[in-house]
C-alpha cells in the first residue's frame, strides 16, 4: 500500500504540537503558523532573520518577485509563500529547517530563482520561502584553485570574484550571469567550457549542506553517497546547500569570442545541419560553437519589405587566439565564411560577459547585477540528441517556428571532456555519445492572458512530440536544469511518489535514477525535503 508521507509529516506535526501544549492551551484552532514564528523566535536567539509575512511585510510581494525569472510564475493566481525568510546566517537557516518540521510547513529554498517551473518560488501546498540572497559571500583561494560559494551567489558573481584575484583563472558554468549556483550547479550546470571542462558539478571539492534534521553537514560528515547525489541530482530533494567549494581551472589570458548571423535565405538550414558533425566531434575541446535559432525580421532587398524568417546565430567561444579560429573555421566549416573581422578577443571575464549577451565593451561589473538581463514569460523543454538531424527533420523545425510568435531553440554542445566522464561518476548522467542539447522555448507576454498562455504551452508540446524520431528513446532524456514539469510530478499533496516519479526520474538521470532513490531513502526517509520533482523515497516492503 502506498502511504501518504506528506500526511504523516502533518500528523507528526500536530503531535509535537499537542504534547508541547501550545495548541491544547488555546480554545481557538491551533495556528501552525503563529507558532512557526514563536519557534524561529525561541531557536534563532542570537539575531532572528528577517522574516515577511503576505499582507503585513510592505515589501512581501516585491521580494517574492525580485527574482522569479520566469513571468509566467509572478502572476496574482500563482501560489505564494506563508512566510518569505532572508537569513544572513547559517544558524538561521538552521533553525527555519527545524521549525517547518516542527510544524508541518514545506520549506522551499531559493537561490537564483531561474528555475524553469518556478519550483523556488511557488509549491502546491503551503511552505515557507528561504531566499539566500544575503548569503552569497565568495572566497576565493587562487593559491589551492578553490573557492567557497555561498548558496545565494550568482554565476556573475562567481565570474567577477575569480576574475578579480586572476586572468588565468575561470569556473566553468553557465552562459547566463544571474542564473544562482544553488540550482545550476546541483543540478549539473553547463556552459562554454563544458567540452574542456566537463559540467559545473564535475568541479566541486566539498559543500556545507543543512539536512531534514537541521544539522550541517560537509563532504566528510555527509558521506560520499550523498555528496555524490547533490552534484547533479538536484540539491532540493536532499538538503538545503549553504555553499559548494569549487575546483578553478586555467583560462588563457586572452581568448575568442564571436557571433555569425544566418537567415534561412543565406543558407542557415545547410549551415546548420554542417555545424551538427563539426561542433561536437569535429573540432578541438577548446572549441565552443553553441547555436541560436530564432525568427526575425529582415527586409527584403527587391521589394523592401518586412518578411519573417528563420535566424540561426552560430556563437564561438574559444580558449585560443583568433588567428588560430579562423583556420581552424577554414579547415573544418568553410561553408559559413567565417572571418578575422568577426573574432573579438578579450579577457575570460569579458568574453563571459559578452557571451551572455551585453554589447562588447560593456564593464564587467554587469555581472554583479543581479537584474541585468530581461525576463519573459515562457514555457522550455529539452532534450539530448546523439545523431544529426537530417535536413528535412530541421525544415519541419522551422515551419513550425514561422507559426510561433518568438520561439527558440538554444543549443549547446557536447563532445571533448563531458562525454569521457563515466556516467555514474556524479549523479549527472547524460555523457559519452551525446552530441548537443536542445532548449527549445517559446516566449510571449504576460499581458496576453490564459489564452494566450494555453497556446504556447500547446505549440511547446506539439514541437516535442514533432522532435521525436530525431531524439533517443527509452528513455528519451532530459536536463534537470531545463525543469519540465510535463515529464511527470510528484502529487505532493499525498501518495506515495515511485510510480509517477519513474518517467521523468529515469529522463533526467538515467541509471543514476536508482542510486539517487536510495540515498533519498536513507538520508531523508520522511521526505521532508519534497517538492513537485524531488527524489520520492522508496517505501520499504
Ligand atoms: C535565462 C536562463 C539561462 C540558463 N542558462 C543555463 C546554462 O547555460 N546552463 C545550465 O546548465 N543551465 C542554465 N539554466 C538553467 C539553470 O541552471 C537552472 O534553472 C537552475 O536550477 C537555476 O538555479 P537557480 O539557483 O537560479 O534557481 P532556483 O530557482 O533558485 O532553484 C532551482 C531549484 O533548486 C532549488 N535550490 C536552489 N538553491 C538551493 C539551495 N541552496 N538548497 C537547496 N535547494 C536549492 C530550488 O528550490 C529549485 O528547486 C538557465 C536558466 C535560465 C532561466
Ligand atoms: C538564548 O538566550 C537565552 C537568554 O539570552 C540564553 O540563556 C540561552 O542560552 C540562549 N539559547 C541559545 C540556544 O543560544
Ligand atoms: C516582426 O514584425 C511584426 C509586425 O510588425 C511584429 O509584430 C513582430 O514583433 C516583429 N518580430 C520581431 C522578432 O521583431
Ligand atoms: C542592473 O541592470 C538593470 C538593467 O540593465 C538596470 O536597470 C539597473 O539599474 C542595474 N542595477 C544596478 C544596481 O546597476
Ligand atoms: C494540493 O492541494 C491544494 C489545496 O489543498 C490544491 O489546490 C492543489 O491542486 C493540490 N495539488 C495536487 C497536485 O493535488
Amino acid at each position: 500500500m502506498e502511504s501518504s508521507n506528506y500526511a504523516i509529516l502533518l500528523l507528526t506535526s500536530v503531535l509535537l504540537v499537542t504534547i508541547s501544549g501550545k495548541a491544547s492551551s488555546s480554545s481557538s484552532a491551533p495556528s501552525p503558523q503563529g507558532d512557526f514564528l514563536t519557534c524561529l523566535a525561541s531557536i534563532s536567539n542570537e539575531s532572528k532573520p528577517q522574516v515577511y509575512v503576505p499582507n503585513q511585510s510592505p515589501s512581501y510581494l516585491s521580494i517574492l518577485q525580485s527574482s522569479i525569472n520566469n513571468l509566467r510564475f509572478t502572476t496574482p493566481s500563482t501560489p505564494k509563500p506563508q512566510f518569505i525568510i532572508t537569513p544572513n546566517r547559517e544558524s538561521q537557516v538552521q533553525a527555519v529547517v527545524i521549525c517547518c518540521k516542527r510544524y508541518g510547513l514545506k520549506v522551499t529554498v531559493r537561490s537564483g530563482g531561474h528555475d524553469f517551473e518556478g519550483l523556488s518560488s511557488t509549491s502546491d501546498v503551503p511552505f515557507v520561502l528561504v531566499d539566500l540572497i544575503n548569503l552569497r559571500n565568495i572566497d576565493v583561494n587562487i593559491k589551492d584553485n578553490s573557492a567557497w560559494v555561498q548558496g545565494g551567489a550568482t554565476l556573475g558573481e562567481v565570474y567577477y570574484r575569480v576574475a578579480e584575484k586572476s586572468p588565468v583563472h575561470g569556473y566553468p558554468a553557465g552562459a547566463c550571469p544571474t542564473v544562482g549556483v544553488g540550482g545550476h550547479i546541483s543540478g549539473g550546470g553547463f556552459g562554454a567550457m563544458v567540452r574542456k571542462y566537463g559540467m559545473s558539478a564535475d568541479h566541486v571539492l566539498d559543500a556545507r549542506l543543512i539536512n531534514a534534521n537541521g544539522e550541517i553537514l560537509n563532504r566528510e560528515t555527509m558521506g560520499e553517497d550523498l555528496f555524490w547525489a547533490i552534484r547533479g541530482g538536484g540539491v532540493a530533494s536532499f538538503g538545503v546547500l549553504l555553499a559548494w567549494k569549487i575546483r578553478l581551472v586555467p583560462v588563457p589570458p586572452i581568448m575568442t569570442v564571436a557571433m555569425v548571423r544566418r537567415t534561412l535565405e543565406q543558407g542557415a538550414t545547410d549551415l546548420v545541419y554542417k555545424w551538427q558533425s563539426v561542433a561536437s566531434f569535429g573540432v578541438p575541446e577548446e572549441l565552443f560553437i553553441a547555436l541560436h535559432v530564432g525568427v526575425v525580421n529582415t527586409t527584403s532587398s527587391t521589394k523592401g519589405e518586412l518578411r519573417r524568417t528563420v535566424e540561426a546565430t552560430f556563437q564561438f567561444f574559444f580558449l585560443g587566439r583568433g588567428d588560430e579560429l579562423v583556420q581552424l573555421m577554414k579547415n573544418k566549416f568553410p561553408e559559413l565564411g567565417f572571418k578575422k573581422k568577426d573574432c573579438i578577443e578579450k579577457s575570460w571575464a569579458e568574453s563571459a560577459v559578452i557571451f551572455a549577451g551585453f554589447p562588447v565593451g560593456t564593464p564587467v561589473d554587469i555581472l554583479l547585477n543581479r537584474s541585468s538581463l530581461p525576463k519573459t514569460t515562457f514555457k522550455a523543454k529539452s532534450d539530448f540528441v546523439t545523431k544529426p538531424i537530417p535536413k528535412a527533420g530541421l525544415e519541419g523545425i522551422w515551419k513550425r517556428f514561422l507559426k510561433e510568435e518568438r520561439p527558440e531553440l538554444v543549443i549547446g554542445t557536447w563532445g571533448g571532456k563531458v562525454n569521457e566522464i563515466p556516467e555514474d561518476a556524479i549523479a549527472f548522467p547524460h555523457r559519452a555519445g551525446n552530441m548537443y542539447l536542445i532548449d527549445y522555448v517559446s516566449n510571449w507576454d504576460a499581458k496576453e492572458g490564459k489564452e494566450a498562455s494555453d497556446k504556447h504551452i500547446k505549440w511547446m508540446r506539439e514541437l516535442y512530440d514533432y522532435m521525436t524520431p530525431y531524439v533517443p528513446k527509452s528513455p528519451r532524456t532530459a536536463f534537470l536544469n531545463y525543469r519540465d514539469l510535463d515529464l511527470g510530478q510528484n502529487n505532493i499533496n499525498g501518495t506515495s511518489t515511485y510510480p509517477q516519479a519513474k518517467s521523468w526520474g529515469q529522463m533526467y538521470f538515467k541509471d543514476n535514477f536508482k542510486k539517487l532513490l536510495k540515498v533519498k531513502s536513507k538520508v531523508d526517509p520522511q521526505n521532508f525535503f519534497i517538492s513537485e520533482q524531488s527524489i520520492p523515497i522508496i517505501l520499504s516492503s
